[in-house]
């Protein structure tokens, strides 16, 4: 029976029970590594990873150690993933039959996010960081790289490892300090630990293995100020690699210099044989890449960035599309439109139109499924411009399915008003703006661009072809796979356009969750990748500065 309960780790040949009866008041390995007095039943599919495991169990707590292993509770619960045990707080990680936790349960205990296969150099940091103990910390963010160390198994980084240990659970295990008489103080310590890491060159959006960058599990853990912090740092990030964006790197005759320091470093610490330098702080630089870890393949964290885009403009406007209920998707199966996205059409137009008067001029970027279009067709313009670039859309758009083909280019008020123009936008808008072709409202939303494109249209283009009190808006779906990205990429997507001479006023909506809860379920059935994830909408109205 007990094995079932998972691999156990070496410290757990003891018997179990008295284990936990000599550990209570210090933190105990995961639920996985220990047996609790005498389970009634075990859940069988407890392992060391933190997928919401539930299932119904009844377990006895031995409380006093040795020979007294007196049942403190008999009760059923639930098994949320992998359980850390801190006592006296142990009832806050079981779960009662009757409730259920919104989330999946992650392990946060320093065992798991820093096990003993971490090779040394990186493991001292992780450690220092976790303890918030800056001034041994300090030195190592001397060496290059080292705020940007990953455990190689768990992805665990120094951010990560400061914040995670102000989780109520760990706070035990954190060294007193002499003001440590709240929670609040820990955050302060922890804050000037990421601080530091932040100046070191820690990465913002580095992910770990449970697919969370720091400021995720700063938000998870409810802990404001770190999570600040975190976006603070992703928008400087963010703004450094726009204003790097279209310099290139300058050529250089300094290969040789480079090698040269390479050698220079193994000579000055001495005999350094790959593999050699997994205690000594004084080889971190290398640390990362150096030293030799034997891990499970299957198990080796492939450090990632969070945010990233997926789809590259060039092969979409290459790719098959389908169009199929209530959705478009191209042939790698990502969701290039789809209906549940209706309420935030029909919102923008209200914000791009308040007074949803007849006889404006319009121009729509990216027709997709029509949605928008349609809402701006109901309105007569005067004026109704589409841009539109895959050939696949513009078929579609010429089918007896749709109503903005021939026929209705032909109704306009004057020649050329309505119209589909064909082709990228980069290409038609320069065109408009030469034609001297100016609108009340644009709406921008396409697929498979990065920011740069959006920031480039509402740079070069929007004060040109926005009427003076027109009005400019875009899908705002920049980051919207997490929170924090979706919060850092509002701030800075606010600086761009200031930069622009472009104000914002954001409205928040409400996103029904309920049909997009879930990867590959209701609405996402059949589409790859859940790209919206946040039940707050940011809907983005601009004007024209002064
Ligand atoms: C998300 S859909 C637009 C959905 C639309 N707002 C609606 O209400 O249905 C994006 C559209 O932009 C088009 N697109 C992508 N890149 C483009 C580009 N560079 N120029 C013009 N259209 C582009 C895509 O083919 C697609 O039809």
């Amino acid at each position: 029976m007990c094995e079932a309960i998972g691999k156990l780790h070496d410290r757990s040949t003891r018997s179990s029970s008295v284990k936990l009866g000599k550990q209570l008041g210090t933190n105990l390995a995961s639920w996985s590594n220990y047996r609790l007095g005498t389970p009634t039943h075990y859940a069988s599919t407890i392992t060391d990873s933190s997928v919401a495991i539930v299932q119904s169990f009844k377990v006895r707590l031995a409380r006093n150690g040795i020979g007294s292993a007196t049942p403190l509770t008999e009760r059923p619960y639930l098994v949320i993933g992998t359980l850390n045990f801190c006592y006296p707080t142990i009832d806050s990680y079981l779960y009662h039959d009757s409730e259920t936790p919104s989330m999946a349960a992650k392990d946060d205990s320093i065992d798991t996010r820093i096990p003993p296969t971490c090779p040394a150099p990186i493991s001292q940091i992780l450690h220092h960081a976790w303890r918030h103990d800056l001034a041994s910390l300090k030195p190592l963010l001397k060496e290059p790289e080292s705020a940007r160390v990953q455990e190689p198994t768990t992805g665990e980084s120094p951010l990560h490892a400061a914040i995670r240990a102000c989780a109520p659970a760990n706070q035990g295990t954190l060294p007193a300090a002499a003001d440590d008489d709240n929670d609040n103080n820990v955050e302060e310590r922890a804050k000037a630990v990421v601080h530091e890491l932040f100046m070191s060159g820690a990465i913002w959006n580095s992910l770990d293995n449970n697919d969370e960058t720091p400021g995720c599990v700063a938000a998870r853990l409810g802990l404001r100020g770190l999570y600040t912090l975190c976006v603070e740092a992703g928008v400087r990030a963010e703004l450094l690699f726009g204003l790097l964006d279209g310099y290139e790197e300058l050529e250089s005759d300094d290969g040789e210099e480079g090698e040269g320091e390479e050698d220079g470093n193994a000579q000055d610490g001495g005999e350094v044989k790959e593999g050699e330098n997994a205690n000594g702080s004084a080889e971190l630089g290398g640390a990362a890449e150096d030293v030799e870890v034997v891990v499970d393949s299957e198990q080796t964290f492939v450090p990632k960035r969070a945010g990233g885009p997926d789809v590259n403009s060039k092969d979409y406007l290459r790719s098959d599309l389908t169009y199929s209920d209530g959705k478009l998707v191209d042939s790698a199966q990502n969701g290039v439109m789809m209906a549940w996205e209706t309420s935030i059409m029909r919102a923008s137009v209200e914000a791009l139109l308040p007074d949803l008067q007849a006889g404006r001029r319009i121009l729509n970027i990216g027709f997709g499924m029509g949605i928008i279009d349609s809402m701006f067709a109901e309105m007569h313009p005067s004026k109704h411009h589409i841009i539109e670039a895959h050939p696949a859309v513009l078929e579609h758009i010429n089918s007896s399915d749709s109503k903005f083909g021939k026929e209705w280019e032909a109704s306009g008020p004057s020649d050329g008003a309505y119209k589909v123009h064909s082709g990228k936008w980069q290409e038609v808008v320069p065109k408009l703006l030469e034609q001297g072709e100016t609108y009340d409202a644009i709406y921008f939303d396409t697929f498979g661009e990065d920011y740069n494109q959006l920031r480039m249209f509402f740079t070069e283009y929007v004060p040109g072809l926005l009427e003076e009190q027109g009005r400019f808006g875009f899908f705002n779906g920049l980051g919207a796979d997490r929170k924090i990205c979706y919060d850092v990429y509002t701030q800075v997507v606010e600086m761009h356009l200031s930069d622009a001479g472009l104000d914002v006023e954001w409205q928040e909506l409400e996103v029904d969750m309920k049909d997009l809860a879930k990867e590959g379920e209701g609405e996402w059935e059949g589409v790859k990748r859940r790209y919206w994830t946040l039940d707050k909408y940011r809907l983005p109205t601009c004007t024209l500065m002064g």
